[in-house]
């Protein structure tokens, strides 16, 4: 019986490119991390959702498309990292609308409804946003060490995903400038201008996202812009009677039941929360920095930023330490 189910949904899935699909509308959705939102989709008038089959898929930024959850009557099924997380809200037999819980930072994206009868098929698009901030990284090892696959790896240690083009665009005109190309998710590299000048790509140039093009995923060696979301738990600076190396932070942070916090943990509690503190701190990369968002002197005269001291040596016992607790699941 479930492999024939499994069968049928196989069929279902590749014979649904029908002809002649007009998407009707398309809806935006905000949300943060962590949230549980409602993607709607609704059949108008008098038909019902009885003996339709409704396909929800995520068209991805490199333009596959990832199956979500596939419905036929009383057959569910959802998919990857979809399972156990999305429902069909079913409030009546016109409702197609999709339930997604505990929304994590590569969720955001365009989601597609496709009810199918035959006859007349209705496609709705809806685009989730999250909302976050989109972060340059390099490593300790120094500016343009990482391709495709690092660059994924270093976002995801950073609690973050490579960031899309439309994150990076957001960022760029909310004034990011940032003179290093980093990969994006499409598998291109682009480097966010707003102050043309000679060393990043000329002085008479206009502003805006100046971009490489395509790399080689193997061989192309960037920095990354990293998306992270709002926080799910407590960015703090943790008060201690001394400077600290960096062991000592990671064990600070442990002994107040927490951990050492991630470049991603900084920049969502500088950007979404206001946090603001004037002291050097390890991060759990060996980096230290700080958080400005009240510009001032001898901390940030003239931006609001996350400062960056460096990648100092960990031996030295010359800063704090910021930490990250995570929320307690109840
Ligand atoms: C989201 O839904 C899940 C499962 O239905 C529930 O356990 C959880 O409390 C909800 N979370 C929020 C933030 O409402």
């Amino acid at each position: 019986m479930i492999a024939l189910f499994s069968l049928a949904l196989v069929f279902f899935a590749s014979s649904l490119h029908v002809e002649a699909q007009e998407i009707e509308s398309r809806i935006k959705v905000y949300a943060g991390r962590g949230d549980n939102i409602t993607l709607p989709c609704k059949l108008e008038g008098q038909s019902n959702l009885f003996g339709n089959r409704i396909k929800w898929s995520k068209l991805e930024d490199d333009s596959s498309e990832t199956d979500v959850l596939i419905s036929m009557g009383l057959y569910k099924k959802a998919y990857g990292n979809f399972q156990n997380r999305v429902y069909l809200l079913e409030t009546d037999d016109h409702d197609a609308t999709l339930v997604i819980t505990d929304l994590g930072v590569s969720d955001y994206g365009t989601y597609r409804c496709e009810i199918i009868n035959g006859m007349t098929d209705k496609i709705q698009e809806v685009d989730l946003e999250v909302q976050g901030v989109v972060f340059p990284y390099s490593p300790r090892l120094g500016r343009y060490n990482l391709n495709f696959q690092n660059a994924e790896a270093a976002c995801l240690e950073q609690d973050a995903v490579v960031a899309s083009f439309e994150q990076l665009y957001g960022e760029w005109r909310n004034g990011l400038d940032w003179c290093n190309a980093g990969w994006l998710n499409d598998g291109t590299v682009q480097y966010p201008i707003t102050k043309p000048r000679e060393p990043c790509g000329g002085a008479k140039t206009s502003a805006g996202l100046r971009t490489y093009g395509l790399r080689n995923k193997n061989n192309g060696r960037y920095d990354v812009f990293c998306f992270t979301a709002s926080l799910k738990g407590r960015f703090y600076y943790l008060i201690q009677p001394k400077k600290l190396n960096y062991e000592e932070a990671v064990n600070a942070c442990k002994r107040d039941g927490a951990e050492i916090a991630k470049v991603g943990h900084i920049y969502a509690a500088w950007k979404l929360q206001g946090y603001d503190r004037c002291d050097a701190g390890w991060l759990a990369d060996g980096s230290v920095r700080y958080p400005i968002s009240r510009p001032r002197k001898n901390c940030s005269p003239n931006e609001a930023a996350v400062r960056f001291v460096g990648f100092p040596d960990k031996k030295q016992k010359l800063y704090g330490v910021y930490c990250f607790k995570a929320r307690e699941v109840e």
